[in-house]
Formats: C-alpha cells, sequence, structure tokens
C-alpha cells in the first residue's frame, strides 16, 4: 500500500499533514478514515421494518452499480439494527435526504438509541401499492429496495440491490455530508458571481 499525504488545507479539520505508514502498521486504518472524510456526498436514511414500526438509520455508503437492472448497494455496519433486520427481511428502503431533513439524519444516526420514525413518513394510503417500505416525508428520491446479495466485509455488510420502486417527488436542495459537518451545494457559476458582485 502507497502513503497518502493529505494537504494542509486552510486549517479546516485538515488532520495531520503526513499520513505515510509502514504496511501493517496500524496507521492505515487512521490514514484511511482522515482521507474519507474528505469524501463529500448525499446522505441516506435507510428505512426498514423493525418490531412493526418503521425504522431508520443515516448511511452516506450509497452508491448506484447498474441500469440494467436498476441495481445499488449500501453499506452498514454489521452490529446495527438495521443490519439485523436487512438480513432477516431482504427489504429496505433508501431515502435521500433533501436539507430539509437535517434533523432526520442527525436522530437516526445516534448509536444505540431508538431510531422509531413513523411520525415521519408519508402515510400508506398515499403510496403507489407497488411501494412497501416506508418513505420519508421531505425525501429528494426514496428507492424501495430488495436484497439480492448480502457481502460481509469485516465490519460492514455490502447489500447490493434491485430497485422495485422509485418515486421523486419534488425537487428540494439536497443534504451534503463531508470534512464530519453538513454541508450545501453552491453551483460553481453562482459562486464566482457572488464574488464578482462582492469584489
Ligand atoms: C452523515 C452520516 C453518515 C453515516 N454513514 C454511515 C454508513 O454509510 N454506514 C454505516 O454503517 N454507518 C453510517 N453512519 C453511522 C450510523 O448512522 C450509526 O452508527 C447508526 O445509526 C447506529 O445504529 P444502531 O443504533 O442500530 O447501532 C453515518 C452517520 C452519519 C452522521
Amino acid at each position: 500500500m502507497e502513503a497518502i499525504q493529505v494537504p494542509q488545507e486552510n486549517g479546516i479539520n485538515s488532520g495531520p499533514s503526513d499520513l505515510s505508514w509502514d504496511v501493517n502498521s496500524g496507521a492505515e486504518t487512521e490514514a484511511f478514515r482522515i482521507a474519507m472524510r474528505r469524501v463529500v456526498g448525499g446522505v441516506t436514511v435507510i428505512t426498514t421494518r423493525h418490531d412493526g414500526q418503521s425504522w431508520g438509520m443515516t448511511v452516506s455508503a450509497f452508491t448506484p452499480v447498474c441500469m440494467e437492472p436498476p441495481t445499488l448497494l449500501i453499506c452498514v455496519n454489521n452490529q446495527t439494527i438495521t443490519a439485523s433486520d436487512i438480513s432477516r427481511e431482504g427489504r429496505f428502503a433508501v431515502n435521500l435526504l433533501s436539507q430539509a431533513q437535517l434533523y432526520l439524519s442527525q436522530l437516526c444516526s445516534r448509536t444505540g438509541e431508538d431510531k422509531y420514525i413513523d411520525e415521519h413518513v408519508v402515510p400508506r394510503d398515499d403510496l403507489p401499492e407497488r411501494v412497501v417500505m416506508p418513505v420519508l416525508r421531505d425525501s429528494l428520491v426514496t428507492f424501495d429496495c430488495k436484497a439480492t446479495d448480502i457481502l460481509s466485509v469485516g465490519s460492514h455488510l455490502v447489500v447490493i440491490s434491485a430497485i422495485e420502486a422509485i418515486l421523486a417527488p419534488r425537487y428540494l436542495p439536497p443534504l451534503l455530508y463531508g470534512e464530519g459537518r453538513y454541508l450545501h451545494g453552491v453551483a460553481i457559476g453562482e459562486a464566482t458571481s457572488r464574488r464578482e458582485r462582492s469584489a
């Protein structure tokens, strides 16, 4: 494994500047953690059924796999309630969060606490019949999923899933996460013209 050099950036949570390590020294785990903090992306809440109620877990490890057939994957810690729900039922939904759902991301990431979210889901009667799993209000998109393969990799389950239904009610500003904090995006052209206006 090659050493990663992470340059200092304006002193914002940038961590150590020299992340070189000896192979198998254990330092690569920390370097990987620090490096992955640099990744900025969308945030999802994975919804499952737990004890007959809706349950949510905040997950950023979500990626499309292929278009035909429509397939995605998520990575969830195997110690979580969500991992046990998915292993048992093989069903879940991926709710891509909008900025209006920041509080849900915070609620659904509290380790060891109840994450029942029935009060935040769209009533069953308002959903198309083919949608099976809980859909969170104000989501950008919800993917109703059926697991096809579950791989165990270290501490996590990699859940590869067929997309059974997609709901994309309306466009809302997406919630982003990176450098250990919540962010919102600004289009590059927009940021430039703001700078020019204030110059
Ligand atoms: C922004 C954000 C993204 C997260 N992404 C993941 C992830 O991709 N996979 C994961 O296993 N945990 C992720 N977590 C942590 C889980 O949400 C948290 O450990 C989980 O809700 C604990 O569930 P439990 O109470 O069932 O143990 C993330 C947390 C936050 C705040």
